[in-house]
């Protein structure tokens, strides 16, 4: 039977819109197909899903066992009211802290494989989320800064992420999970990562990256700086205008990505399923 996968990539380096298909609803050839098509382009865009939470969760398991199953990223309370952006509780600083590029869960001993990230609800400007190609930002080094990042690690701390947004992360006002502001061991992480599934080498960089061992604090710090502002430029980044209803599916293994500002007195609920990483592969290299 032919595929109904109609597969429309974004004018970057990385990305497809899916459309012609309900995530809902796939079968095990188009399931194949897909995996196969995520695996090329990164992050797949699926217009106008609308899943439910239950739909969401088994289309996520399609692509391994969760690291969590489904967590609001949002400005609206559990009980319905707005989060005042000027109060900057714990979840307004993690709802800043996002904006910044980065990978989910490099500060966890096993980074994430993916996320399926839904919109339910979005404020009619800004709010976008954005998308970086470290594949394409690392085959566009020269071959000296190849090298270069070949060699390096650096630890991977959201406690050290969140404190350089003011984020006194080890006093909580409770209302934060607190989920990956763990005690443990800092992750130490390669500067590049090998893809487990396509065999491709990109840049693991981003806002919980530092301290990278055998270099001076500061000048990692620029360092590391100065290579997410290459990375995360044209063609290499993508920013979706989201529409209530989107669902997409992101490769956590050789994308950053980052929240965009909004106006806080508007909503945004928005629903991430976080697709657990392969021990094998996604471990730190030491702690
Ligand atoms: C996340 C995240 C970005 C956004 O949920 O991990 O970074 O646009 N979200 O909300
Ligand atoms: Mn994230």
């Amino acid at each position: 039977m032919a595929s109904r996968l109609e597969i429309k990539p974004l004018d970057a380096t990385f990305g497809a819109v899916v459309t012609g298909i309900k995530l809902a609803e796939i079968d095990e050839p188009t399931w194949r197909e897909l995996y196969a098509t995520w695996l090329k382009y990164a992050l797949l865009v699926f217009p106008g899903q609308y899943l439910k939470r239950d739909q969401q969760i088994a289309f996520a398991k399609r692509f391994g066992p969760l690291e969590f199953e489904m967590a609001a990223i949002s400005n609206v309370k559990s009980d319905g009211t707005l989060r005042v952006e000027k109060d900057n509780d714990d979840v307004m600083k993690i709802l800043k802290g996002n904006m910044g590029w980065h990978a989910d869960s490099t500060y966890m001993p096993v980074q994430a494989k993916g996320a399926v990230f839904s919109a339910e609800e979005v404020p009619t400007v800004g709010g976008q989320t954005g998308w970086a190609d470290m594949r394409a930002a690392y085959d566009a080094l020269d071959e000296a800064q190849k090298a270069r990042v070949d060699a390096l690690q650096a630890y991977h701390s959201l406690h050290y992420s969140q404190s350089q947004l003011g984020h006194q992360t080890r006093k909580s006002d409770g209302e934060y999970s607190g989920y990956g502001l763990h005690d443990g061991p800092v992750p130490l992480r390669p500067l590049v990562k090998t893809h487990p599934e396509t065999g491709r080498k990109s840049l693991l960089i981003g806002r919980h990256a530092h301290n990278i061992p055998g270099v001076d604090r500061e000048e990692a710090r620029q360092f590391l700086e100065g290579l997410v502002d290459f990375a995360c430029r044209n063609p290499r980044i993508y920013h979706h205008n989201w529409a209530a209803g989107d669902a997409v599916v992101w490769d956590n293994r050789c994308l950053l990505h980052q929240a965009t500002p909004w106006d806080m007195t508007q909503r945004r609920i928005m629903w991430h399923s976080r697709i657990a990483g392969d021990p094998a592969s996604e471990s730190a290299v030491a702690a």
